[in-house]
């Protein structure tokens, strides 16, 4: 690929996304569990430097910087929405210093970096003052249609909006992707001539084509080998058509570094998410966010996991909820766990079923095997924490801490009113409500003394009877 240094991208985000019937702005809908706009940077950002890319905002703007802010790209404000032609002569100061541009739009998240660069090589190696990305979907309806100079010609005349389509038009099957490049002087040189004068009302990108092409310059077009990279999502029914084509190609992107998923179909996979080779998948198993999992593990149905990372030969049992947490290799968690964000379970400890874990760090092998709750504690290696089991972290007002030493055993049924601190080693008898620390070493007792009462049950029966 030829040099970058003058090349800039311009993304346009503006637009509200009426179609879409949404509160929310169409470039922050997410598919693969991230913002279309976010996937579209992504591309542009492997082939330009995050500051030259710069995204047009407009349609709850404030919005949409925020949610993209982090990745260190450019905005420019479109404050009224006149149509993508008004879009490009907002950010006319921001490109004017660069030879080319490249301009994507917000809501065509599918674009790989790939063809965006076979874009950019061809508009280099054409010397066109424009050079229009089209597909041939199964169905062009709704789509701007380009109009060849001849059938074979890779010369483009116009770009015909759905609104503008002539009878004889309307049997046109390439379609205008919205993805173009441009050299910036005859650009600049023409934009002001873009007017809402045309089917559409607004000042519309398109209509640059046929400007250019009537002003002698070189306007040619080239077709994505697969048309699905370059569809938009426009409604709620192609957002999600687009969120599960990208799912198949996160499963089957797994798939091929030796990921066994059964029944890819039923699971949700976000395009972020990381699988080592040899773990297997079952059905209806959610993978979410910046998720990674280790080799060796097995992830059981209806377990749903975000942002955690998994290590090596990890089971997670059925019907597990994970976030935001790490657990160590050979660890076993479920079935019915829940992870809450700032668990840390350590290498072969146990988390088993119905126990909940909160900013708690179990130690390498301990073990809380039943319907225990471990909020802001800290467990110990080897510590057996028993059935039922509660840290009491929160006093109403504030939440404390409850820190068990390693070796150490939690007799069922007991509380742990934090603070609190107990030793290594150390021993907690069943059904204690502990309040003080318990040393290393010591056994701590904290409830009410067993009593017998010799035939009791039988001197009650007979006061019965007589009632
Ligand atoms: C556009 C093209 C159409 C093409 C299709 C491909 C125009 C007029 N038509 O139609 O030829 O086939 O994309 O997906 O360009 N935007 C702004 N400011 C505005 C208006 C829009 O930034 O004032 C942004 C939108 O947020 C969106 C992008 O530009 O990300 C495209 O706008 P949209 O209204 O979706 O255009 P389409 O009707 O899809
Ligand atoms: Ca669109």
């Amino acid at each position: 690929m030829g040099s970058n240094s003058k090349l800039a991208m311009v993304i346009m985000a503006a637009g509200k996304g009426t179609r879409l019937k949404s509160q929310r702005p169409k470039v922050l809908h997410e598919i693969g569990g991230k913002p279309l706009l976010a996937h579209v940077i992504a591309a542009a950002s492997r082939i330009v430097a995050p500051a030259e890319i710069f995204v047009v905002i407009g349609h709850h703007a404030e919005k949409v910087r925020a949610a993209v802010a982090s990745t260190g790209v450019s905005f420019v404000e479109q404050t009224e929405q006149l149509g993508t032609g008004h879009a490009i002569q907002c950010a006319r100061e921001a490109i004017a210093g660069y030879e080319n541009i490249l301009v994507l739009s917000g809501d065509v998240p599918l674009i790989r970096s790939e063809t965006i660069e076979q874009l950019w090589s061809i508009h280099q190696a054409e010397q066109a003052a424009m050079t229009i990305l089209t597909a041939a979907p199964d169905d062009p309806t709704g789509y701007g249609r380009i109009v060849r100079q001849s059938p074979n010609s890779s010369e483009v005349e116009a770009i015909v909006e759905q609104k503008a389509l002539s009878a004889a038009q309307q049997g046109i099957g390439e379609i205008n992707s919205g993805i173009y490049a441009f050299q910036t002087a005859p650009l600049l040189a023409h934009l002001d001539k873009l007017t809402a004068d045309n089917a559409n009302k607004e000042v519309i990108l398109t209509d640059m084509a046929g400007l250019l092409c009537a002003a002698g310059q070189r306007v040619v077009a080239i077709q994505a080998a697969e048309a699905i990279e370059v569809l938009g999502a426009n409604t709620i029914a192609e957002l999600v058509a687009l969120d599960a084509t990208l799912r198949a190609a996160t499963a089957n992107r797994l798939m091929a570094q030796g990921v066994t998923i059964f029944r890819p179909e039923t699971c949700v996979i976000d395009a972020d998410a990381e699988v080592a080779a040899d773990t297997v998948i079952e059905p209806f198993v959610q993978l979410l966010g910046r998720t990674r999992i280790g080799g060796d593990c097995r992830i059981r149905s209806y377990s749903v996991i975000e942002n955690c990372t998994l290590g090596r030969g990890v089971l997670v049992r059925q019907s597990c909820v994970l976030a935001e947490s790490t657990v160590a290799d050979g660890a076993k968690i479920g079935p019915f766990a829940h992870l809450r964000p700032g668990s840390e379970i350590g290498e072969d400890a146990h988390v088993g079923n119905f126990v909940e874990t909160k900013k708690t760090r179990l130690g390498k092998g301990a073990k809380a095997n039943h319907l225990t709750y471990l909020g802001d504690a800290e467990v110990g290696e080897r510590t057996n924490i028993g059935a039922g089991v509660i840290t009491c972290n929160y006093d109403g007002v504030h939440k404390h801490k409850t820190s068990i030493g390693k070796d150490a055993f939690i007799g069922s049924d007991s509380t742990l009113v934090a603070p609190v601190e107990v030793g290594d080693g150390a021993y907690v008898g069943a059904g204690s409500c502990i309040t003080h620390n318990v040393p290393a070493g010591a056994l701590a007792v904290g409830r009410a003394r067993q009593f017998i009462k010799e035939g009791w049950a039988a001197a009650r029966r007979a006061l019965r009877q007589k009632e």
